[in-house]
């Protein structure tokens, strides 16, 4: 038979008294005992608080003789601070030698602060305190004052809670692929990492990606979920700086004085300032000259920067998100970026597959294209089945390689959709458009040179250090590239070996892949971490 163990604080308010009269008072750590079996209790108490616990302690014997009180020294300076009640009790559950062997565990949260209650719950819910949830009030009727309801707060219907935050992260991430179902399990897990960071890190971005991936509209559309949320209340201010050249650069990004140059009539605000409280997404910001590389770190650092021709620094409090189809690593190897910025700038760091290497996303974006395509033309134009068909297989095959990325569908779509003479795109249209893509393809590099940067950073360093021949790193790479598409390691290892295992009486495919990722130190977290 399980002992009973009851964890909770000694109620300065409700299980006071010391006349007479508590015993028709309704007090919970004392009134629990006519109603559980409970073996020992760890009472919290403050140490002023140490005569009522006696009297507390005297009335539940008085209930039950043969129960074991600890009373668990629970000093708080203010137990109304968050920080401070969590610590000390989740160091208390820390050095408490929990035994679910021998022991059942309850967690009385009706006694205590608001915020004990809280932490407790977030303790409990954790599995840092195994133990369920247990609160008690009065009953119903006057008769009974000194007996106690007991109301059972077990975890499970907080299931639904989960499982609500699940709908609000999934919506999340369905907002971030603008509604497009995609399959792709590396673009997925990307998106998922991407949205857990812009709801709870204040921290730059690096969004890397050959042109047309989709970092500007990636970016607009984190800034927008930030602004849902309340997280932002500024603009979002997007600022190619590629666009920026010579002088004008820094007076457009940190602003100037009036009079601060030959022609500065009036004084100008700068891009980040106007992105203050907001998102300020410099894209291909590997084209940033050096000064102004100099003023974003400073502005970055001490959220102030000084505007042209002026000694009073300006203050700005952005949230940074930064493009580049650049390697700024290489960048900063030839000297051409400023090593410290990328430093700061690199905290979290994603690269957004290519087109060409999301092929089971192709059909959804095809019909996404063909949606944004009619609604621009005003028309409603639909594809042939079997023109649909060549379409597809085409744009899915190695053939199409998709330099261009989103920009080549969209523009492929558009052009389609305007030629659909009667609504229809027929098979002598989508023929004239492959032989169009083509053509425009016809010196860009084949698919397996492009994107080398679609490895994370840290995998990108481990392998640059691994002492193998070129041969070997050529292949792990592809291999690491080729697992990024699949969800697990079995799935990664089903494909991977799907002719040599036929031969075979029995398959372990995962375990193949891992001892052959695993002889250059990688592991299947390394590759999902993107
Ligand atoms: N995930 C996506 N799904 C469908 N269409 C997309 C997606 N991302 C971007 N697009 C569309 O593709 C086009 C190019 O996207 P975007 O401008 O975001 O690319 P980019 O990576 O910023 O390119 P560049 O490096 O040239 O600035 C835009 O018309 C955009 O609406
Ligand atoms: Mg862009």
């Amino acid at each position: 038979m399980k002992k009973t163990v009851m964890i909770g604080f000694l109620g300065t308010v409700l299980d006071d008294g010391f006349s007479q009269k508590r015993h028709k008072k309704w007090r919970p750590n004392v009134n629990v005992h006519h109603v559980l079996d409970i073996d020992r209790v760890e009472l919290f108490i403050a140490p002023q608080y140490e005569r009522l616990a006696l009297q507390v302690a005297d009335d539940i014997y008085s209930i039950r003789p043969d129960m074991h009180i600890n009373f668990v020294n629970m000093p708080l300076d203010n137990p109304w601070d968050f920080g401070e009640v969590y610590e000390k009790l989740a160091s208390w559950a820390d050095s408490y030698e929990f035994d679910i062997e021998k022991e059942n565990y309850l967690t009385h949260i009706t006694t205590g602060t608001h915020v004990a209650q809280i932490c407790l719950f977030l303790l409990v819910e954790s599995r840092q305190i195994p133990s369920v949830l247990l609160q008690t009030a009065p009953p119903k009727g006057d008769d009974a004052l000194c007996k106690t309801e007991l109301i059972d707060l077990d975890l499970a219907r907080y299931d639904v809670l989960a499982s609500r935050l699940d709908t609000v992260k999934n919506d999340a991430m369905k907002f971030l692929k603008t509604g497009i179902e995609t399959k792709n399990a590396a673009f997925n897990r990307l998106i998922g990492q991407i949205e857990q960071v812009a709801m709870g890190s204040n921290s730059p971005m690096l969004i890397m990606g050959a042109t047309g991936a989709g970092k500007s509209r990636l970016a607009k559309r984190i800034y927008e979920l930030k602004k849902a949320r309340h997280l932002v209340s500024g603009r979002f201010v997007d600022v190619n700086c590629a666009t920026l050249r010579g002088d004008m650069a820094y007076s457009a990004l940190f602003g100037h004085k009036k009079g601060a140059f030959t022609g500065a009539m009036t004084a100008r605000d700068g891009y980040l300032l106007t992105a203050h409280k907001g998102v300020l997404f410099l894209d291909e910001i590997g084209e940033l000259g050096a000064d102004e590389q100099a003023m974003l770190l400073t502005a970055l650092e001490d959220k102030s920067f000084y505007p042209m021709g002026s000694d009073t620094p300006v203050h700005s409090d952005f949230w940074l998100i930064a493009g580049t189809n650049k390697d700024l690593k290489a960048c900063v190897k030839a000297g051409t970026f400023r090593e410290d910025l990328y430093a700061r700038i690199n905290i979290w760091q994603y690269v957004l597959p290519a087109l060409a290497h999301r092929r089971e996303d192709i059909a959804p974006n095809i019909n996404y294209q063909l949606a944004v395509a009619n609604q621009e033309l005003g028309r409603t134009v639909r594809f042939d089945k079997a023109a649909y068909e060549r379409y597809l297989v085409f744009a899915m095959s190695e053939q199409a390689v998709w330099t261009g990325n989103f920009r080549d569908l969209s523009a492929s779509l558009l052009r389609l959709a305007t030629l659909a003479t009667g609504g229809r795109i027929d098979e002598g249209l989508v023929d004239d458009e492959i032989r169009r893509l083509l053509d425009l393809w016809v010196d860009d590099e084949p698919l397996c040179h492009q994107q080398a940067v679609l490895l994370s950073h840290q995998l990108q360093q481990k392998i640059e250090h691994l002492h193998i021949d070129e041969f070997d790193k050529m292949q792990l790479i592809n291999v690491i590239k080729f697992c990024q598409a699949h969800d697990s390691l079995a799935s990664a290892g089903r494909a991977l070996f799907d002719v040599s295992r036929k031969g075979k009486t029995t398959s372990n495919d995962s375990d193949r892949l891992r001892k052959y990722l695993g002889k250059f130190g990688i592991t299947w977290q390394d590759i999902c971490r993107l």
